[in-house]
């Protein structure tokens, strides 16, 4: 099995376009993310078949929120599935929810603390309480912890504070926002290299564009997993 401190987004429109990905990534890759931008393509469909069929790791990033019957409902639907990692907001009643419904199954909690997208005039308007964002990020994982989530999702910035935490022992931290030297930015604002990420805590880190859009898919990886290895 190779270096599944790599997880490569697999943010490409249907199961065809995901299969011909996987398959120029071939063994380099073996763990994969599949979010919201596929799930009308497919992308359950695909998880599974990637599990099942190809031995690949499999993390749905759906960001689940609702009220906790009906997390807990969906999050026992998913693992059935027998995937790997699941994310779900990370407000401590939908973790709690989440864990119920994940119970006696593989599948673990990733709470997302703060999306990365947001800067602080977004949370004023979403009527976030006041204070600088990467405090509250560390707060918010803190809760999800306390709250039983296996892990949470964290930019570069806040993942070493937040493996600081008394209550981050054993836990995971996925960091996106990574870019290895030289790489388009694309839309990430907070960004930082492969081996950084990992030097700062985190166990595994999400490459999407740089990888996916590169001309050459599976040097691209390589180069990453060479960078954290170096
Ligand atoms: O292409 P890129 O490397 O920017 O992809 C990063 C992936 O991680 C995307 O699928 C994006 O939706 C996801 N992500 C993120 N920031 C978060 C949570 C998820 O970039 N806070």
């Amino acid at each position: 099995m190779s270096d599944d401190r790599l997880i490569v987004a697999l943010d490409v429109p249907n199961v065809i376009a995901g299969m011909d990905m996987v398959s120029k990534l071939g063994e380099t890759v073996s763990f994969y993310k599949i979010g919201l931008g596929m799930l009308t393509g497919g992308g359950l469909a695909l998880a599974d078949e990637l599990k099942q069929q190809h031995d690949k790791r499999i993390f749905l990033d759906l960001k689940l929120f609702d009220i906790g019957a009906t997390i807990e409902a969906a999050v026992k639907g998913i693992a059935q599935y027998d995937l790997d990692f699941l994310t779900v907001h990370g407000d401590p009643n939908v973790v709690k929810a989440a864990k119920e419904g994940a119970a006696g199954s593989k599948l673990k909690i990733l709470a997302v603390t703060i999306l990365t997208s947001l800067d602080r005039e977004d949370l004023n308007s979403n009527l976030y309480k006041s204070g600088n964002i990467s405090d509250l990020v560390v707060e918010r994982a803190e809760k999800a912890f306390h709250a039983g989530a296996d892990g949470v999702i964290a930019s570069p910035l806040e993942s070493k504070s937040i493996r600081n935490l008394n209550s981050a022992s054993g836990k995971i931290i996925v960091t996106p926002g990574v870019r290895p030297e030289g790489s388009d930015l694309g839309d990430q604002k907070r960004v930082s290299s492969p081996s950084d990420a990992i030097k700062n805590g985190a166990n595994h880190i999400v490459v999407g564009r740089p990888v996916i859009k590169s001309s050459n898919p599976k040097r691209a990886a390589k180069d990453i997993l060479n960078e954290i290895n170096r």
